[in-house]
């Protein structure tokens, strides 16, 4: 045998040692992909002479692509001209025209994490796959439990607010009834969780899928400004007891999707230690104010709640998806309610300190890596940094605020999410028919 030649091992008529792709032609491909990615997406990010986006309707953008896969796969030169088609059609979200709900603009450094995260494909479920994404995991959260003012508490990081909120009323029903992780739902009685009329979406969806019901989801008045009234929640908890239904949980919201409202926690609070409820906060949107020392009056009592829903990926501008649920328990509740101690992948006699293997606190098993993007983006700026980004934000919603309600009279760096709602309406259309200005 000529040294260093491999005899081929055939198995079912595959040569297991031969390579599996061409890792040449892969390299190339790749770093074409991010030249192209550097000139068509992040260069031209900003630029308002370049479209927001070559709109097209479904049944023309269908012929434009080609989006059918066949027997034998396409040439790298079709591939590269493909994900030039893919970006040309696409919403540049980063474009400082572009107005949609709930974005804020382009961050860098955490789109540079991102980068980076795609290029490893971690999953943090256990130390070690990933052993610095978790440990970022856990930095990220010590500072997230500082700013809502506990000093200690858990939490995890979610694939959204929708994902953080339903975690969160399925956690308060275990803390109410341990044994439904065991025993399912059928020996329970009617539980209700009250939320504002003015709560996301997400606590009906969460309360539908996790058996529930809609039905039980109680909607707390609000006043004119969108606040819950927590008198109006006091009667209400009554009403459901004087039904026979168990209330469990309370859900308000800092920063309500549509009007933007923060509800009285100090308020609500004392609502719930009176009634012995699990209170959460859906701070998806408003939790941002926490690292601003102007505007954290808003969610004033944030501290004497079970459970925070934040979102990073809204005002503070990390990739979408990055949102973290925060819990003040300190018994380990999270581990308990949503353990499956898989023994494949949570074995507890490995080389290294295994309480580092969080991911069984999460309904997931594989698990992107979603706190490193803020991370990223934290170090950049500093939490001085995060809270100018909101004290601009909330500087911006006021000026936006006293202008006159036309679309057009609103300059091109006050980004959607501080537009007053009269406007969106009519933006979306305008937004797709102009062609660069
Ligand atoms: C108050 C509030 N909660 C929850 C969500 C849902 O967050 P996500 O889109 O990350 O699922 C939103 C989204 O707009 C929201 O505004």
């Amino acid at each position: 045998m000529t040294p260093g030649k491999k005899i081929p091992i055939f198995v079912d008529g595959v040569v297991l040692n031969g390579p599996q792709t061409d890792v040449k032609a892969g390299e190339k491909f790749v770093e074409e992909v991010c030249r192209l990615i550097m000139e068509e997406v992040v260069l031209k990010a900003t630029d308002v002479n370049e479209k927001v986006c070559e709109w097209q309707p479904p049944e023309q953008l269908r012929q434009l692509l080609d989006l059918e896969m066949r027997d034998t796969g396409e040439s790298q030169d079709k591939l590269l001209k493909l994900c030039q088609d893919v970006i040309h059609f696409s919403v540049k979200t980063n474009h400082p025209r572009f107005f949609n709900q709930l974005y804020a603009g382009l961050d860098y450094y955490s789109l540079a994490a991102r980068i980076i995260t795609e290029a490893l494909n971690p999953s943090i479920y256990t130390y070690e796959v990933s052993p610095v994404f978790l440990l970022v995991e856990e930095a990220v959260l010590k500072k997230m439990i500082e700013c809502v003012g506990w000093k200690e508490g858990d939490g995890i990081f979610n694939p959204g607010g929708s994902v953080s909120n339903m975690c969160a009323m399925n956690l308060a029903r275990y803390r109410h009834c341990p044994d439904i992780k065991e025993k399912g739902l059928s020996g329970l009685p009617r539980l209700i969780l009250f939320t504002s009329a003015e709560c996301h979406y997400s606590m009906k969806k969460a309360a539908s899928f996790l058996g529930i019901g809609t039905q039980n989801v109680y909607f707390v008045e609000t006043d004119g400004r969108g606040k819950m009234i927590p008198e109006d929640l006091e009667k209400q908890i009554w009403q459901a007891r004087q039904e026979g239904a168990v209330p469990f949980l309370v859900c308000a919201t800092s920063g309500t999707t549509v009007l933007g409202a923060f509800d009285p926690l100090d308020e609500i609070a004392e609502v719930c230690e009176r009634h012995g409820l699990w209170l959460h906060v859906d701070a998806s949107w408003g939790g941002s104010a926490l690292v601003s020392r102007k505007h954290r009056w808003l969610l004033h009592g944030i501290h004497r709640a079970d459970s925070v829903a934040w979102n990073p990926h809204k005002m503070l501008m990390a990739g979408i998806q990055c949102s973290a649920l925060l819990v003040k328990d300190k018994s380990d509740l999270l581990k308990k309610c949503y353990s499956a101690k898989a023994t494949y992948l949570f074995q507890q006699d490995k080389f290294y300190d295994v309480s580092y293997d969080t991911g069984d606190k999460s309904i997931q098993c594989s698990r992107r890596p979603d706190a490193f993007k803020f991370w990223m983006t934290w170090k950049a700026l500093g939490t001085s940094g995060l809270e100018e980004r909101v004290n601009r934000a909330f500087a911006l919603s006021r000026y936006v605020h006293s202008l006159p309600v036309r679309w057009s009279a609103i300059p091109e760096f006050v980004p959607i999410l501080h537009w007053p709602k009269s406007c969106i309406k009519t933006l979306a259309a305008v937004q797709y028919s102009r062609s660069a200005p």
